[in-house]
């Protein structure tokens, strides 16, 4: 049955047992008071008050009476509602434990299981699927808990009934009934898991749609785009709506199946106690305590409609959540401090996903303090090579080492310590100018992070901007220009002081004014460090003190510019076709 597929995060019910607890016992309070509280009332509290063959009765007991059912709804108001306070207490404090989960593994998944995965899809699991699967916990702990109760206490009147009062067959006849009304349950049940997950799949795409348009503002203006990006979404939203609409469908037909089912039983009972003659309050109060019975049913028949739609929820979760982490920490790793910088490929090769591969047993030995550049056409594997030295990716045959030691060796936050990485489009975090460049170094003094930007030529900036240093620079650094984001990821790296430092087409967005800028300021970053320099502009790698040539894949050639020049036609024929644009 469905409920066992939650086993696993009764862990999270667990972290809440306090308002767990509290939810139980309102909600046992509650049950009694509804199952089991009313019928009795009926029959055995109101008769009296019809009775007017004694003596009159006095006033205030009359009152007191009337009394009862006010009473009696208080109670169960007061109940309900400390019962449903206390689920929802217990409910978000479980999606924001299941949230965390999400979002603490999405940051230690390696980037090749995210690149295949958009944006949209790993929102929409993270946000609509935690809400779906903390609905359907907390109605879990609420009406599993309350209904149940509440039919037991109303199955515990008739079955008093039965054994106290003429009339047991009646009785008897009418449990027949009951559980009929389970079958429509179990039937629309297994009806809805498909259409739920389709449901939130079509809700996925939606997402997708969103967050992709979002950040392609300016293309969709640029190209003209607005009724075609606009169709699109009208699409996606279409067949939510589809999917939602089937499982109204069969959501929806339980209710009316449940209580034709139910006035059938009534009508028997109709029969049954006209032969049986028994007593006009024996009757009421029994039929109240069968229409009890149904309520219960009904809301159990739902409960198990969300049980299915949360389990449809908690798969698309699991795909992330169970997704094994390939790039980890070793068992014992090798204690790491400060690395010279020398790096060794021997005989990597490297495929992204099945794909052909992008690296076919490469071998390099960079030794430490050496400026390296790596030239060749676009898709030869450059970018592949510098991301394999952070372990953004796993080798797929070969070894790559640090100082001699085995990256897979190491801690992973040692080995990232000793790497610091400038990239073509650098993001920056929406917060102050400040706090950007603090992230190159945690715990860096104020004088470090001032010295670090003056290094990289963005001080002088920074100081015109109006808010200077505590200027937001927007999402992703939008409020910031490339050559300007530029200086501020290259401060960062000079923060950071790692003996190795990654360069992928740092420079390659620029105009040429603040090229210059940026060009001088990795002068002054590249010495004393191990670089991996990636670069369209050959005015940067002609002075490096060692090139590696790539092509398909493969390391064809290496050397200095001028043997290369002599030597290799490839690379001949790169540096040629550059110099000949000015
Ligand atoms: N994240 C990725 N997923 C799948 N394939 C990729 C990915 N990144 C690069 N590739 C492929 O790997 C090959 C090498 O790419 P890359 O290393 O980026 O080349 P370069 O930096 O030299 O232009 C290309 O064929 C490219 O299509
Ligand atoms: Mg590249």
């Amino acid at each position: 049955m469905t409920l066992r597929r939650f086993r696993p995060y009764f862990r999270y019910l667990r972290a809440v047992r306090g308002p767990v607890t509290a939810a139980v016992v309102y909600g046992l309070l509650f049950g009694a008071t509804s199952g089991l509280g009313l019928p009795t009332l009926i029959k055995y509290v109101f008769p009296p008050i019809f009775d007017h063959s004694g003596p009159p009765m006095a006033m205030a007991t009359v009152v007191l009476v009337a009394a009862s059912v006010p009473m009696l709804f208080l109670l169960r108001a007061v109940a309900s509602y400390l019962n449903s306070y206390y689920v929802q207490l217990a409910g978000v404090r479980i999606l924001e434990a299941i949230r965390l989960d999400y979002f603490g593994k999405l940051q230690l998944l390696p980037l090749s299981f995210l690149q295949r995965r958009s944006a949209g899809d790993l929102l929409s699991r993270g946000l609509a699927d935690t809400a779906q699967l903390q609905f359907t916990l907390t109605l879990m702990a609420n009406d599993g808990v309350k209904q149940p109760m509440a039919l037991l206490g109303a199955l515990g009147f008739l079955v008093w009934q039965a054994f106290t009062t003429d009339g047991a067959l009646l009785v008897l006849v009418c449990l027949a009934v009951v559980p009929l009304a389970v079958l429509p349950v179990h039937y629309v049940g297994k009806k809805i898991v498909k259409r739920a997950e389709q449901m939130q799949s079509q809700l996925g795409d939606v997402t997708t749609h969103f967050a992709e348009n979002l950040s392609a503002a300016r293309e969709v203006r640029a190209f003209g785009l607005e009724q075609r990006e606009t169709d699109r979404f009208a699409a996606a939203t279409r067949g939510l709506v589809l999917a939602q609409m089937k499982i109204v469908k069969y959501a929806q037909a339980l209710t009316p199946a449940i209580e034709i089912l139910s006035a059938l039983g009534i009508g028997t009972t109709l029969v049954f106690a006209h032969r049986s003659g028994v007593k006009w309050e024996t009757f009421i109060s029994i039929i109240t305590a069968l229409y009890l019975c149904y309520e219960p049913i009904k809301k159990i028949g739902y409960l198990n409609s969300e049980l299915n739609r949360g389990a449809a929820s908690l798969d698309r979760l699991e795909v992330i959540l169970h997704e094994p982490l390939s790039i980890t920490d070793p068992a014992a790793p090798v204690p790491v401090g400060r690395l010279r910088g020398e790096i060794a490929f021997e005989g990597v090769s490297f495929s992204y996903n099945g794909d052909p591969p992008a690296l076919r047993g490469v071998s390099a030995v960079i030794p430490a303090g050496t400026v390296c550049a790596l030239v060749g056409p676009s898709g030869a594997g450059k970018s592949t090579f510098a991301n394999l030295v952070p372990r953004f990716y796993e080798v797929g045959t070969g070894r790559l080492t640090l100082d001699g030691i085995d990256v897979r060796a190491m801690r992973l936050a040692d080995l990232r310590r000793n790497i610091a990485l400038v990239s073509q489009e650098p993001v920056l975090f929406n917060d102050t100018i400040y706090n950007n460049l603090l992230l190159g170094l945690a715990g860096a003094t104020h004088d470090q992070v001032m010295a670090a930007a003056v290094d990289a030529h963005a001080d002088d900036f920074i100081r015109t901007l109006p808010r200077g240093y505590d200027t937001i620079v927007g999402e992703r650094g939008a409020l910031l220009s490339g050559g300007q984001k530029q200086r501020v990821a290259i401060a960062r790296a000079f923060l950071r002081q790692a003996p190795i430092l990654i360069l992928d087409e740092a420079t390659s967005s620029l105009d040429s004014e603040s090229e210059a800028a940026v060009q001088d300021a990795l002068r002054k970053l590249l010495v004393g460090r191990t670089v991996l320099i990636i670069a369209h502009r050959f005015s940067t790698i002609r002075d490096a003190s060692r090139i590696l040539v790539f092509d398909k894949g493969a390391i064809v050639a290496q050397g200095n510019h001028a043997s290369l020049y002599a030597g290799n036609a490839l690379y001949r024929s790169l540096y040629d076709r550059q110099s000949a644009t000015p």
